[in-house]
């Protein structure tokens, strides 16, 4: 099994991507961050608690990390999300304790503590990460790879034309990140938006009476599009951990931008075709995904939350 500690801001595609992760058996998710995003860490925390009770986890150290990001206020996106971050989904009451221990103390611990290197999956704004990796530059030598569900390539953003919400909401937590010299893995909101679950998928699990698949299915039907269709971005990060040829990538100089303005949170992927990737140029080379094979995806997704615990 792959040690992998997750950063979320729980939310409801945070939600299914937790649900995916902790069904895995391919994974050994060690410890969970939560931090503000999608709604204040207040509730991404308390959200956060919630699914692994439904998922039955077993008991997964999970702490409140960054309420705020690193220079700027906080922008959510409550008015998708509700201000609980779940709509109108009711979560059970939460029986699970976290941890004391303050987020980015938990991502640092757990980082050194594990035997093999670890996996990092970051699902909101990457404030704890950027925290982290300046408290303790140590960790980076245990991390095997940083997997980021962040940034927008040709197609746009989602917050603004050029701009992807995750870094749009903490641009300089991603410029610390980005610049860090850590392989990272970008799925971005262009490839997100082909990670397209058809309703019939969905459907298999609404017919499985396990608590999981019960809240997975809710969780989809509430992100749905006008034509039905889901297309899920947290849990496509989660899906290059446990299949990386799901997803292919390119390495590219990648750059955010960090002013405020049209360009806030645009991250610059530099493909141009005539452009021969320079180890001599200085700007950070990350493996940005490019396509995501969508029927495997969805096949993964669907096996693995349809798995009794
Ligand atoms: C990302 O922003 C959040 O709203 C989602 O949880 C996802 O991580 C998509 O831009
Ligand atoms: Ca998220």
């Amino acid at each position: 099994m792959k040690p992998v500690f997750i950063d979320v801001d729980t939310g409801v595609d945070d939600a299914l991507a937790l649900l995916f992760a902790l069904q895995s058996p391919l994974l050994d998710v060690i410890g969970i961050s939560t931090v503000s995003g999608n709604v204040h860490v207040d509730h991404t925390y308390r959200n956060t608690l919630a699914v692994l009770d439904i998922a039955q986890a077993p008991d997964i150290p999970v702490a409140r990390g960054m309420d705020a990001p690193l220079i700027r206020p906080l922008h959510t996106a409550a008015e998708i999300h509700g201000e609980s971050g779940f709509g109108d989904i009711q979560l059970p009451e939460v029986v699970r304790n976290g941890v004391e221990e303050h987020g980015v103390d938990l991502m640092i611990r757990k980082v050194k503590e594990s035997p093999e290197p670890v996996t990092l999956i970051l699902l909101g704004p990457l404030t704890n990460m950027a925290v982290a990796l300046k408290k303790e530059p140590s960790i980076q030598d245990n991390i095997r790879e940083l997997v980021i569900m962040g940034g927008a390539g040709a197609k746009g953003g989602n917050v603004t034309p050029v701009a992807e919400f995750n870094i749009y909401v903490d641009p300089d937590a991603a410029h610390v990140v980005f610049s860090s010299g850590l392989p990272i893995r970008l799925v971005t909101w262009d490839v997100c938006m082909q990670a397209v679950l058809h309703p019939e998928e969905n459907m298999q699990l609404k017919e499985t009476q396990t608590p999981v698949a019960q809240y997975a299915y809710r969780l989809i039907q509430f992100l749905r599009d006008n034509n039905d269709e889901t297309f899920l971005c947290d849990p496509s990060a989660v899906c290059a951990v446990i299949d990386e040829s799901v997803i292919q990538t390119e390495v590219l100089p990648v750059e955010v931008e960090t002013q405020e303005g049209l360009t806030r949170g645009m991250t610059i992927i530099d493909v141009r075709p005539f452009l021969q990737v320079d180890p001599a140029d200085p700007r950070p080379k990350l493996q940005v995904a490019m396509n995501i094979e969508r029927e495997r995806f969805s096949q993964l997704f669907i096996q693995t939350l349809l798995q009794q615990g």
